[in-house]
């Protein structure tokens, strides 16, 4: 682990700045200050588009089901997969899977993961959103043993239906294991969710969104902060795919599982997107909108109503949150939706989705500022309330059942941050001094997008478990630089 620390403070220096989210800063390579075996990069302009389908993430299945529980076991191994076409690259996977599985799970029934570490790396397994125990968390320092160490993680799922997914949490470790592939997607449903006729089974797909780096060899090529470099746009595990629709609406579900890449999706003719949900599942009312932004972590759940279009036409899926140092041709480009049929569609988006719980009154307000060193210079650190991570240390002392808002500041000039908490689901309710009223921020979120300068207002209520939890960036490089803190619930 030491020499692992060490390595990763070299490659520090390489990544005082930042994420993408629109901005310029001048370039600092990665390769200027950490030295690695040469790997000749593959040009992702040559990876032809739209020319592989993008697949399905597979569902997988519990080995015994009782009355209240389902049991999942997953080996986490690496694999080889072909990504691009004609090449193979090494993964780090759950059960093979890349993109990797969906669990599908019901609020009142437990969900039991024996996860087997058969990689080389440590690994700890988060469920993002969840409200767990503290011990079934996937905490940064609560690691299974590589070389056949497992845990099991027990999920309640006394919350409410959400759009959950899972990941590599490993502390300094999770930044690369994500990137290599290890991630997957939780939906928990309710009877809330499921008495909408929303569109469902084969009209309801979750698709994670990311970018990637590719040496000529077809392996990814990973260096820390390293952004400006990571071109090559994944849908569901696919550079750039085409997927086949039917003339109908279908619900996606996005999960933005990249490490530092914000993603500002629309369709290319601008039309209509309706955003039905987020992080924490449905919003109260649907959301017609034209552009749908989830930065790393973020959840999106939309309709596309594809009827507007002929069959046989195509449209493109696009990214408008395009740097510039980037292209519009690699990174502003995600998916083709090529609709092939007419099908019947009984689907509705009905005006009201569902009733948020109700906000207490809080108790305890609290302030955290945000900041990184972009200087670019070598031992660059991100800090919360100006403090790099510490394990050991309590950053946050909350009282059982508290209600408390958190103002939270993004103090940088250039770099994007956002926000995640874990065990709760919290609400959002000023952005920049105004009350969120409307969009995408009205749902339950456990993370939210702080662009330079931006603040935001954050109001959660910390009951169900006791136990220490961390608040952190969940632009992973930025965590491992230390943006990521403790609180204790007691
Ligand atoms: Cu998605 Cu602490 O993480
Ligand atoms: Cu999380
Ligand atoms: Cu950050």
């Amino acid at each position: 682990m030491i020499t692992r620390r060490t390595a990763l403070r070299a490659g520090v220096a390489a990544t005082s700045i930042v994420g993408t989210g629109g901005m310029l800063l001048p370039a600092v390579t990665a390769t200027a200050t950490e030295p690695r075996a040469a790997a000749a990069e593959l040009d992702v302009t040559g990876i032809a588009k739209f020319t592989q389908r993008m697949p399905l993430a597979p569902v997988l299945q519990p080995y015994l089901t009782t009355n209240t529980t389902s049991y999942y076991r997953m080996d986490l191994k690496e694999v080889s997969r072909e990504i691009v076409p004609g090449l193979t690259t090494r993964v780090r996977t759950f059960n093979g899977s890349f993109p990797g599985p969906v669990i599908k799970a019901e609020s009142g029934r437990r969900v039991v993961v024996r996860q087997t570490n058969s990689l080389s790396v440590p690994t700890s397994i988060h469920l993002h959103g969840a409200h767990v125990p503290q011990d079934s968390d996937g905490s940064p320092m609560d690691v299974i043993a590589p070389g056949g160490g497992s845990k099991t993680y027990t999920y309640p799922n006394t919350q409410p239906h959400a759009n959950l997914w899972f990941h590599d949490h490993a502390h300094h470790m999770e930044s690369e294991n994500v990137f290599r592939g290890m991630t997957g997607t939780y939906l928990l449903t309710d009877d809330i969710e499921r008495r909408l006729r929303l569109p469902s089974g084969s009209y309801d797909i979750p698709i994670s969104l990311r970018d990637a780096r590719f040496a000529t060899t077809g392996e990814l090529i990973y260096e820390m902060g390293d952004f400006h470099n990571r071109n090559a746009i994944l849908a569901n595990g696919k550079p750039w795919p085409y997927f086949e629709v039917s003339a109908r609406k279908y619900r996606f579900r996005f999960t933005n599982t990249a490490n530092q890449r914000f993603f500002d999706l629309r369709l290319a003719d601008d039309s209509e997107i309706v955003q039905i949900g987020t992080d924490g599942g449905l919003l109260p009312a649907p959301h017609r909108t034209n552009t749908v932004a989830i930065s790393p972590g973020e959840r999106a759940d939309v309709v596309i109503d594809f009827s507007r279009y002929p069959v046989g036409s195509t449209i493109e899926l696009v990214n408008k949150d395009v740097a510039p140092f980037e292209s519009a041709d690699t990174v502003g480009k995600v998916i083709q939706f090529r609709i092939t049929r007419s099908a019947y569609d009984n689907s509705v988006v009905p005006a009201t989705l569902r009733t948020l719980p109700p906000l207490p009154a809080a108790t305890v307000t609290r302030d955290f500022d945000m900041r990184m060193d972009e200087t670019g210079s070598p031992g660059s650190q991100a800090y919360i309330n100006g403090k790099t991570y510490d394990m050991d240390r309590i950053d946050t002392e909350i009282a059982y059942g508290a209600t408390e808002i958190w103002t939270v500041k993004n103090s940088n000039k250039f770099a994007p941050h956002n926000f995640h908490m874990h065990l709760v689901q919290f609400r959002v309710l000023e952005r920049n001094g105004q009350p969120v009223t409307a969009g995408s921020e009205t749902g339950l979120k456990d993370t939210v997008p702080l662009k330079p300068g931006e603040t935001v207002k954050l109001q959660a209520t910390f009951t169900g478990y006791r136990g220490t939890y961390v608040y952190h960036c969940h632009l992973f490089d930025h965590g491992a630089m230390g943006m990521m803190a403790n609180m204790r619930i007691s």
